[in-house]
This record gives structure tokens, sequence and C-alpha cells, in this order.
């Protein structure tokens, strides 16, 4: 494994790319190779078992490419296969769940926290874990609020039926007054403008996907991997199916144009 290698990102379709995003703007001269499962999302509603097995198929193809660290961009996938793909694969696998709580429990000041993400996500617990396992006075409020995901892939960040769901899925924060929100979802740092105007200025909003680009950064760093300052950044990107529609959509996940999609299909 060498620091001139790439790291592998991966998600259930194009909304890690706002992982990427992060990590492109921390880690600016490394190359990334990033794989979306555009084939089999949505993961949200899945079965731990089959999210597992379709993150073990992920993480096997981006370690035949060399990969020297795997980022698990999919709140959905760390929750159910991180300790595996961990376990199982010989390089350092990197999870959202965990720098997302991280920076929950260091953000909030009455130790009351919400999180949204998908139903698997939620159902997982993981958050709540990883939180307590943090600090054991923290109070978890935990919703899922599937309509997000759908709402944001078409493109719906700010319009009247988007809010109305919104207030809707986030009363349950404003009565137990959580004073920090945790944005589980990969999708959901899109909808942060809209959520921050639904929950109130009092409320901090965390994005998994700042805290994990930092997380990348340190495990990088502790291993002496990281690119050295001269390298050019280049990145590839990859989807199971529909890489059109990848390359079209994924500008907004992104936040920057994408040149290329390959496809690659797995499983
Ligand atoms: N990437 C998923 C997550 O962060 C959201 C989309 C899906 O359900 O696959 O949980």
């Amino acid at each position: 494994m060498s620091p001139r290698d790439p790291i592998g990102v991966f998600d259930s379709g194009i909304g890690g790319l706002t992982v990427v995003r992060e990590l492109v703007r921390q880690l600016p001269h490394e190359r990334i190779i990033y794989f979306g499962d555009t084939a089999r999302v949505p993961y949200g509603p899945k079965s731990p078992d089959t999210v597992r097995r379709y993150s073990n198929e992920i993480a096997t193809w981006l370690v035949e490419q060399r990969v020297k660290v795997i980022v698990v961009a999919c709140n959905t996938a760390t929750a159910h296969a991180l300790e595996n793909l961990q376990r199982d694969f010989p390089l350092p696998v990197i999870g959202v769940v965990q720098p997302g709580a991280r920076a929950a429990v260091c953000a909030t000041r009455n130790h009351r926290i919400g999180v949204i993400g998908t139903l698997g996500t939620i159902n997982s617990g993981a958050y709540d874990r990883a939180i307590h396992a943090i600090s054991r006075e923290a109070d978890v409020v935990a919703q899922a609020c599937p309509l997000f995901v759908p709402l944001v892939e078409e493109g719906w960040l700010d319009t009247e039926a988007t809010r109305l769901i919104a207030r809707e899925y986030l009363r349950p924060f404003t009565s137990d007054h959580v004073d920090t929100l945790v944005l589980g979802c990969t999708h959901y740092p899109l909808l942060k403008p809209m959520l921050a105007q639904v929950v109130g200025r009092d409320v901090r909003l965390i994005d998994s996907a700042e805290e994990t680009a930092a997380e990348t950064c340190r495990v990088l760093t502790e291993r002496n991997l990281v690119a050295p300052p001269g390298s050019v950044g280049t990145h590839r990107f990859v989807a199971s199916d529909a890489p059109d529609h990848f390359l079209r959509q994924g500008q907004r996940f992104l936040g920057a144009a994408i040149d290329e999609v390959e496809k690659v299909t797995l499983g």
C-alpha cells in the first residue's frame, strides 16, 4: 500500500458524492475511485444481510483496484456492514456513523441529540450505540425520513411539498428540545438550508460528510498514507447501472462537473 494509491469510496448510488465533495476539499491531492451501486439503490429499505452482501462485493472490487483505504459513504451500508468489512478486509475501512456521532457529542450542550436517516439506519440503532459509546448521558431521539431520498433525487430541495414533509418528520425534535441534529444519510446535506429553517437557528446540524472526510485525513496521516503535495488528485467514477443518469445528476451532489462515468456490474 502506498501514499500514491487511490482512496476507494462507495455508496448505494450518487448520494455518496457529498462525501467525495468533502474529501476533495480536505484532501485535494488524493486520487479517488468512487463506486455508486445505482443498479441496486436504494439500500435504505433492504435487509441487513442483503446490504452486507452488496457491500462485500463492492469492497472486494475496490481492493482489486488497489485502493489504500475504503470510505463507506453510505450511512445504511455503514450501519449494517462496517464491522464485517473491517474484520474481513486487510486495509482501513472508515464509515460515516462514528465521525457523525463524535461531532454530535462535541456539539451538544443539553445532551439531547436528534438523528435522521433511512429506515435501515434508524432501525439498526447504529447511531444510538455510537453516541452512547462516547457519552452515556446523551439522550438520542431518532427518526427515519424515507421520503427525503426520493425528494432529493428529484431535485426538490426546497419546494413547499418538501417543507411540509420535513415539518412532519422533524416535529419530535422541536418538542423534545434537541439542540443537535445528525443528518445521517448521504442525501440530507443537500437539504441542509431548508432543514435549518424548519428546526430553527438553535439546533446545530451535523453533516457526516464533513466529519468523515476529517476522519479519513486522520487515518491516512496516522499511517503515513497521505498523497504527496505535488500529486494530482484525479477522480474515477463508476456506476453499476445508468452511467448517463449518474453523470447528469452527480454534479448536484459533487458540486463540480463529472467528465466520465464507467459502468461495472457486480454480483
Ligand atoms: N446512501 C443511503 C444512506 O446514506 C441513502 C440512499 C439509499 O437508501 O440507498 O443511507
